[in-house]
């Protein structure tokens, strides 16, 4: 079983990102297991806080260690990375020498319902991560603006367009995981 870790950059309750995240969990292969790293519970990073076992930053830490790939699907603040996006990364970088990242694949979506699809969000994310040894898929480059148009009341993507961009990234990203 091949084992991705999602990350999804928004706490809101009616995240849009979480809808786009949705659709591409449901386009994984057989033998494709999508686990959500749950980012909302863990405390801000420091690091004095090396030497305690702190519990939630523990199962981070091995959820993430564990993923063959990790997804991120999150939204832009102020033109960068969600603040509780960047604290994930920070915590699992440390303690110093024991970063999962090195090596890591990942791959980036943003979305917006602005103009721009959160992609300044998007490339200070690929930034963040090659600057940790990550290994980032390079194309197809998913920054989706609009993206509450996309959506039904249901929270489900129903724009035939949106769904070609939301298969075609999917494919391209489970058979690099996977290697097919
Ligand atoms: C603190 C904050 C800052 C934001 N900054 C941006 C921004 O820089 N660019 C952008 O496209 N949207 C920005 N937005 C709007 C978000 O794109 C919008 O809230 C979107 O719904 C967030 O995705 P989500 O629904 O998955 O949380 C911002 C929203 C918040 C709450």
């Amino acid at each position: 079983m091949t084992k991705i870790a999602l990350i999804i950059g928004s706490l809101s309750q009616n995240s849009l990102n979480r809808s786009i995240a949705n659709h591409l969990v449901n386009q994984a292969p057989e033998g494709v297991s999508v686990e959500e790293v749950i980012i909302g519970d863990l405390p801000l990073y420091t690091q004095d806080l090396d030497q305690q076992m702190i519990d939630v930053y523990e199962r981070v830490r091995k959820q993430l260690s564990e993923a063959d790939a990790v997804l991120f699907v999150s939204p832009e603040h102020n033109r960068s990375v969600p603040a509780a996006v960047k604290n994930l990364i920070d915590i699992a970088s440390r303690p110093f020498g024991k970063s999962v990242w090195n090596g890591k694949k990942t791959a980036i979506v943003t979305a917006s319902p602005g103009s721009y699809g959160g992609i300044n969000s998007g490339l200070h994310l690929r930034q963040i991560l090659q600057s940790l040894g990550a290994e980032t898929l390079n194309a197809p480059e998913l920054f989706l603006s609009r993206a509450n148009t996309a959506l039904n009341d249901h929270g489900e993507v129903n724009d035939e367009r949106t769904v070609s961009f939301l298969n075609k990234f999917a494919s391209t990203f489970y058979a690099w995981v996977v290697k097919l």
